[in-house]
């Protein structure tokens, strides 16, 4: 077993690789298609995160759970017939819950409503897709050897601080395109924002091992490592690419605190409608000290401060995607200041929009009403990622209703929207 994990970690980030504008993988005989725009010039994604699969295998509850998940994800894509690609935002499963020996398996039944409609999908992990009793390099290995023609989950920083599912894919103009012919026409990013507990690590030996009390935490921030990786593998990107600049969106399953700063200076109902229930948000590095303590003595350690400063002075990056606070939906633009810096908003001058999408697993905190986040983006629309940007974005409820419908354009948070019922299931 871990043979095959070090090998595919080995294989998908040892040095002279072939990204920045990496081809399809190539872990069978058979390609798998980079993405692209169509032939009309749209490009739609489909976001599930917070799925929560696995909780109480032991009773009734728990597996009744899962099969009304699978009846969300089944609802959402038969209500969105023109999906391109989708994204598995995090929290997968409840690791907490879960069997040493089969923890990963309940990645199968999330994905079959994908793989039965020869859908790609790409995850992020979330801080519940580590615990005792999972891996999220499980996960990642089970995802990549079980799917090969169907995830696009890559690793693609080493790191051991990392985390997991730091990658990008290219996304090019058209279908005929290879990475050889065209230039991406948007990048997505992927970023691991890590948290929950080591896989089978404890302080203590003999029975107490399995007490939570005892498990090792994770950090849960993107790492200062990854950080780095960004912005040095987009300046090779945007090195690569004639001068034009290739627009971007990212998707991290916890927020950053510039989150936590918009939602105190207030979400409008009417011009960043969404649910707004999970307040004061939960962000990265919540309940650490900036010295790397976590004992409950601080409030947030700011280790997010570094990744931030990143996002905002990427050129080009439009929206940033998060799920994690199942009572958040709304998406609402950050100009990229960060209290107490004085640098950040360098490169991006259109702002950033960080959206929360809609929790989507029957598992998890909340009752509210579930669903998923869709995004449409256009060639011309997205263009180069500048001021005048331009994307699409709704959720898709499992009763097949859709509420948040927004455009996120140079207006946006002026503009006046029908406010998001809070609607509960
Ligand atoms: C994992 O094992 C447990 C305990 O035997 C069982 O209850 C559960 O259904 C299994 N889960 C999967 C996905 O096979
Ligand atoms: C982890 O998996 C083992 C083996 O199935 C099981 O006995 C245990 O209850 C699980 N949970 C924890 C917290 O250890
Ligand atoms: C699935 O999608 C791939 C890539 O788009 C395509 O080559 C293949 O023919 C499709 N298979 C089916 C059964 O539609
Ligand atoms: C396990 O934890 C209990 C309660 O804290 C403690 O009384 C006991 O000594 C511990 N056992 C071992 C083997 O550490
Ligand atoms: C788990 O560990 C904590 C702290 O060591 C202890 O207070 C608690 O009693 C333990 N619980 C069990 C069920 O052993
Ligand atoms: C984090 O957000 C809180 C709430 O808006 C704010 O008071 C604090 O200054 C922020 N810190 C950083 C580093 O963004
Ligand atoms: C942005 O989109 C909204 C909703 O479609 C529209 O009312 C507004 O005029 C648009 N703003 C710009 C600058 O295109």
């Amino acid at each position: 077993m871990f043979a095959i994990i070090l090998g595919v970690f080995l294989l998908l980030s040892s040095p002279g690789q072939q990204y920045p504008f990496l081809p399809g993988s190539k872990h069978s005989n058979q390609e798998l298609a980079p993405l692209s725009f169509n032939q009309n010039g749209r490009f739609r994604i489909s976001i599930f995160e917070d799925l929560h699969f696995g909780e109480n295998a032991w009773d009734t509850w728990g597996p009744a759970q899962d099969v009304k998940s699978v009846g969300v994800i089944n609802q959402v894509l038969d209500s969105e017939p023109d999906i391109d690609f989708v994204v598995l935002n995090g929290d997968l499963i409840t690791g907490e819950n879960t069997f040493v020996e089969n923890s990963t398996l309940y990645l199968d039944q999330m994905v079959a409503p994908i793989v039965e409609r020869n859908l790609t999908w790409s995850s992020t992990y979330g801080n519940h897709d580590s615990s005792f009793n999972l891996s999220r390099n499980h996960i990642f290995d089970h995802e990549v050897s079980q799917w090969p023609l169907h995830s696009r989950t890559r690793s693609m920083v080493s790191h051991p601080n990392a985390g997991v599912s730091n990658y990008y894919l290219p996304v090019y103009p058209r279908p005929d395109c290879t990475a050889t012919t065209c230039l991406p026409a948007l990048i997505l990013w992927f970023f691991d924002s890590r948290g929950g507990h080591f896989f089978q690590q404890s302080t203590a030996t003999g029975p107490n091992r399995t007490n939570v009390s005892t498990w090792i935490t994770q950090a849960d921030w993107v790492d200062e490592n990854v950080v780095t990786w960004f912005q040095e593998t987009n300046s090779e990107i945007q090195s690569q690419s004639d001068g034009k600049v290739i627009p971007s969106l990212a998707f991290v399953h916890i927020p950053i605190n510039a989150s936590h700063t918009l939602q105190e200076k207030g979400i409008n109902a009417h011009k960043q409608p969404g649910v707004n229930e999970d307040n004061p948000i939960g962000g990265q590095g919540l309940g650490w000290c900036a010295d790397g303590r976590n004992d409950g003595t601080c409030a947030y350690g700011e280790q997010d401060v570094p990744f931030m400063k990143a996002l905002a002075s990427t050129q080009g990056l439009v929206a940033v995607f998060s799920g994690h606070d199942h009572g958040d939906t709304w998406c609402a633009r950050w100009d990229g200041t960060i209290p107490s810096e004085t640098t950040g908003r360098k490169g991006n001058k259109r702002g950033l929009d960080l959206c929360f999408g809609q929790h989507t697993g029957h598992g998890g905190y909340g009752n509210f009403i579930r669903g998923g986040r869709q995004v449409l983006v256009t060639l011309d629309g997205i263009g180069s990622g500048g001021k005048d940007a331009e994307l699409d974005t709704w959720i898709r409820l499992e009763n097949g209703n859709v509420v948040g419908a927004v455009t996120l354009n140079n207006t946006y948070g002026h503009d006046v929207y029908p406010v998001t019922p809070d609607e509960r299931t």
